[in-house]
């Protein structure tokens, strides 16, 4: 190993991470906007009747969940690998022209993709599978973008002079991995301009799978699209910056070997959990559930690994807002992971699916275990990346409170409101006729739908500070990398 310290080239991350900060703010603030149009429908024409189509709530809802899931969790997943992927791995990409070159036509690749992506959803033009949207086209030109990654991994991979592969880079490598074959097989579809002599647009396709098959294969693709962009990645990311940010060693490797392999082993049986009291096999219903409820054991290991790292350390909780977000996010974590096989109990899910509790269940996964990771690692990379101290710790503190509160607003409404709305869809009085009305489910909702809407509102606000704090940071006076050193006890 060379004597004098790398120089990383953060080119890339650098790009990745703006694209991450600007894309959450536009996909959240569609997240708020749908909260306050489920409140107030009348809010689906708020720029008026002439583009009703484009700001509607079926329009908006995928522009926002796509989004927030493939650019804005994405971008920070790659952000964080384009630094953590150099610095396990001992190499600086500027040692080659080619990785370079492949992680600038990565990013470059990518944003003219989502581009593309809003404008054509925007316009209505999707496959109508969840989280699978894309038309051919444009699974094509995703699929170059996974390659371009996939080129950059096992470049960096081979050129590198630490032996040992990190905890994290396994995670990278399952996600890229497993992400490329879902990807591959649940948008395997037939364009029908090409094969029938011209039915309807060039760009329109229909899946090469029919019926409960199709619905099988999303299902496998959406659960498992969870757990590799919502999961895999952002432990990999957890990995590598609680250590780094606290000072404090991993608590178990045996145990970080366990919940890895656990967790690839049984993540992609439990698909058929979303599927629960359909045409799908009896069997693969059970197995889903089944596995979803085992699928705590590997989930629970890899956070309490994270929460027992600070073990004797307690205090860093309650002094560093940043270690506070990563301590939440393993939290909200385990949270989740917990509710989610609940919810993958047959009988539970008898109530459960459909309602806003899964709702409620997305988004105390997402909001409080992803967005919080997202924040802590840029957090911890943006004073790395541009030698500048964080503008404002007590921003972050602010921000890390209301964004809690937020996300504690959501969730709770979503639970009561799921829950009612589950019992009241299966009462019904001696002669088995149904008690309610759809319409009285509705209304009974709306306070529990203002109340969610406040939450967002109060989690967009907590990002916006974020991306405020950030900005300044990186226009804040530049100071020497070793003083920055100081501040983190593992060093930059
Ligand atoms: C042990 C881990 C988990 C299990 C067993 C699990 C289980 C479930 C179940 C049973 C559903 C409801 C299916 C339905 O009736 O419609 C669901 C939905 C969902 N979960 Fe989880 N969950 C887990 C972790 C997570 C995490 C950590 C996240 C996010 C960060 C997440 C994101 C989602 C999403 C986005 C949906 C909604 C899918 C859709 O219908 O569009 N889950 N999960
Ligand atoms: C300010 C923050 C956010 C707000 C206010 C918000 C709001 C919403 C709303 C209102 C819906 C539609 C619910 C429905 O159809 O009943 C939704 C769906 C969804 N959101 Fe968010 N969201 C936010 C952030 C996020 C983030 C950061 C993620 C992921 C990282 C996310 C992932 C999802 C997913 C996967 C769905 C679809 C869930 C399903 O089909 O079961 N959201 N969101």
């Amino acid at each position: 190993m060379e004597d004098r310290p790398l120089e990383y080239d953060y080119s890339v991350t650098r790009l990745f991470m703006m694209n991450t900060i600007f894309v959450g703010i536009v996909g959240m603030l569609v997240g708020v906007i749908l909260a306050w149009q489920m409140a107030y429908p009348e809010l689906n024409t708020f720029l008026g009747e002439g583009l009703a189509e484009y700001t509607n709530f079926s329009r908006l809802r995928v522009l926002h969940t796509d989004s927030v899931i493939y650019g804005f969790v994405l971008s920070a997943v790659w952000a964080s690998w384009y630094y953590i992927g150099q610095r396990v791995l001992k190499v600086s990409m500027a040692e080659s022209r080619t990785l370079m070159i492949l992680g600038k036509l990565h990013f470059w690749i990518y944003f003219a993709a989502s581009a593309i992506i809003v404008v054509s959803l925007l316009m209505g033009i999707t496959t109508s599978k969840e989280y699978a949207e894309f038309e051919w086209p444009l699974d094509l030109g995703i699929t170059i973008i996974w390659l371009l990654w996939g080129a950059g991994i096992a470049g960096l991979i081979a050129i590198r002079r630490e032996k040992t592969l990190y905890i994290s880079i396994w995670y990278f490598i399952a996600t890229f991995l497993a992400v490329a074959m879902l990807h591959l097989f649940n948008n395997l579809e037939i364009p029908t301009y090409f094969g029938s002599g011209g039915i309807g647009a060039w760009y329109h396709s229909v899946s090469m799978y029919a019926g409960t098959n199709d619905a099988l294969v999303q299902w496998w693709f959406g659960h498992n699209a969870v757990a590799f962009v919502l999961t895999t990645p952002i432990i990999a990311m957890i990995y590598y910056f609680l250590p780094k940010e606290s000072g404090q060693a991993i608590y178990s490797y045996k145990l970080s070997l366990l919940a890895f392999w656990g967790l690839m082993f049984v993540y992609l049986w439990a698909g058929g959990h979303h599927l629960l009291y359909s045409t799908v096999p009896d069997w693969v219903q059970t197995m889903g559930s089944v596995f979803s409820v085992i699928l705590i054991l590997p989930s629970w290991g890899s956070a309490i690994n994270m929460l027992l790292t600070m073990k004797g350390e307690w205090q860093q909780v309650a002094a560093s807002p940043l270690i506070k977000f990563m301590i939440m996010g393993s939290t909200f974590y385990m949270f989740s992971t917990l509710e989610g096989p609940i919810q993958a109990i047959k009988s539970v899910n008898a109530i459960a699916h459909f309602t806003d509790w899964i709702i409620g269940h997305v988004h105390d996964g997402a909001l409080g275990w992803v967005g919080f990771m997202v924040v802590a690692a840029i957090y911890h990379m943006a004073p790395r990346l541009f030698n500048r101290e964080i503008y404002s710790k007590s921003l972050m503190a602010a921000q890390f409170w209301i964004q809690t509160l937020g996300i504690v607003l959501y969730f709770t409404s979503m639970w009561i409101a799921g829950i009612t709305q589950g019992m009241m869809w299966r009462a019904h009085d001696e002669f088995g006729n149904l008690a309610y009305s759809f319409i009285d489910t509705v209304e009974v909702l709306h306070p529990y739908f203002t109340i969610r809407a406040v939450g967002g509102t109060l989690y967009l606000i907590g990002f916006i500070m974020f991306a405020y704090n950030i900005y300044k940071t990186t226009s804040a006076r530049e100071v020497e990398a070793s003083e920055l050193q100081n501040a983190s006890p593992m060093g930059a």
